[in-house]
This record gives structure tokens, sequence and C-alpha cells, in this order.
């Protein structure tokens, strides 16, 4: 299923892909997770509102979970959206709804933002951040926090090693990557990428890294949903 909305229409240079097909099951709600209440509204709406009203985005296109097109689209329209042009069926995985979003993106956009809708706290500094080093020749970025937990290696139930973590960090959304180079990533192999940023980097591509944002935690359980409320509030 695909809708195309009422936004302008305009192919504009920066399009964000917003993944909200999600089931979320382990929120252990009668919804899927871009439909969880967030401040009484759907999660899917926070972030549809910030990048609405973002300067550097020209269009969106949101990939909705299948059944919830219609309520997806509804809501595009009661925020009164000016960007949103299309909603497409997710897939059965992230990257397979990150294709079926790309499918609406105009031949001339330069760079594709592409952001989870569980990480609903979305701001234009971290987009202002991922959309730099384009500037300066790499194919892709991505916003990333320092791990600051140790990290263990387990097998069959112990721990099997203890992983340096100097160098390791945590990737989080969007991830803006310039277009012709998501294209052809997606056209690729994408099973088990759970970032569009790893298939850019399976490519053997430069991808940069950039500082993240805590508050773009990602909502997974009831509460993460808790905790990006009060977020969100004091905000
Ligand atoms: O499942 P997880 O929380 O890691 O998903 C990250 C993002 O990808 C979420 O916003 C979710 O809605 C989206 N997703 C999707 N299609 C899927 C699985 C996840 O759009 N099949």
């Amino acid at each position: 299923m695909r809708e195309t909305l009422g936004g302008s229409g305009v192919a504009g240079a920066t399009w964000a892909l917003v993944v909200a097909a999600g089931s979320g099951e382990r929120l252990g709600i009668d919804r899927p997770k871009a439909f969880a209440v967030l401040g009484g509204r759907p999660l899917l709406a926070e972030s549809l509102d910030r990048l609405d009203r973002c300067p550097w985005v020209d269009a969106i296109v949101v990939a909705a979970p299948v059944g919830w097109e219609e309520p997806a689209i509804l809501l595009s329209e009661e925020l009164a959206t000016t960007k949103v042009v299309s909603c497409v069926s997710g897939g059965a995985t992230r990257a397979d709804s990150v294709r079926a979003a790309f499918v609406e993106v105009s031949d001339e956009a330069l760079v594709v933002l592409v952001h989870d809708a569980a990480r609903p706290l979305v701001d234009d500094g971290v987009i202002e951040r991922v959309l730099e080093p384009l500037s300066r020749g790499f194919d892709g970025a991505v916003p990333t926090l320092p791990v600051d937990d140790t990290l263990k290696r387990v097998e069959d139930g112990r721990v099997a090693e203890t992983v340096p973590r100097e160098r390791l960090v945590r990737a989080q959304t969007p991830q803006a990557f310039l277009a012709p180079v998501l294209r052809h990533a997606l056209e690729g192999d994408v099973s088990g990428a759970t970032d569009c940023a790893s298939l850019v980097e399976r490519a053997g591509l430069r991808v940069a890294v950039v500082e993240g944002d805590p508050r773009l935690l990602k909502v997974t359980t009831p509460a993460d949903l808790a905790l990006v409320e009060a977020l969100a509030r004091s905000s």
C-alpha cells in the first residue's frame, strides 16, 4: 500500500525517511510501538512534528506498520505537516521498511536521513551534525554515544571475555547518507542489518561519527516510554 499525501510535493534536496513499522512487542501494548501514547498523542507524532519543522528537511516519507497506514496518514493530516509526501507499508525488517520508503524518494534528492520513529526526541542540532560530514567527502554520518558500562561477551550463560570499550560507541538515528550511496546500499543484501550505516559500511564506504544525544533514546520498554515522556516534559 502506498498513499501520496497533500504535502508540498516538491522534491527537495534532503529527504527524511521515518521508519515506524516495528511491532514493539516489548512495550506490551495492543498496538504497534509507533502508536503508543506519548504525551497524549501517538509516539510517531513527535518525530513527524519535529522533522516537519526542521529547516534542513525538505520532504518526509513514513513507513507505517501494515494495517496502520490510514492512522499514520490521518495523524500527519492532524499535525498539519507540510513535508510528509508519502506513507508506505513497512516491511518485515527495519531494512525492508527503509527500502519501501526509499522507493518514494525523488531522483533529485541529494541527501537522505533515516530516522527511527522509536526515537521521538529528534532535534535540529543532531540533524545539523549528521549532515555536516556529507559536505566533507563522507558518504554517511551516524550520531553516537560512548559506552559507559563494562562490556562482556557471553557464551552458554558464562562470560567468555571482557570486551575493551574504548573504541566502541552506541549508534543512534537520524543517520544521514548521500542519496545515491543509500540507494546502492539498499540494492544489496540487507539481511541482519539493524541500521543503515552498517549497509554503507559493508559497501566499504566512509561513514563519519558525530556526537549523538542522550535524549534520543530508543523506546523499547514501558520504562523507556516513561523516561522519554519525562525528558519531553523537561524540555
Ligand atoms: O525494533 P527496533 O526498535 O530496533 O526498530 C527500530 C525502528 O525501526 C523503529 O522505529 C521501528 O518502528 C522500525 N522498524 C520498521 N520496520 C520493521 C522493524 C522496525 O520500520 N520491520
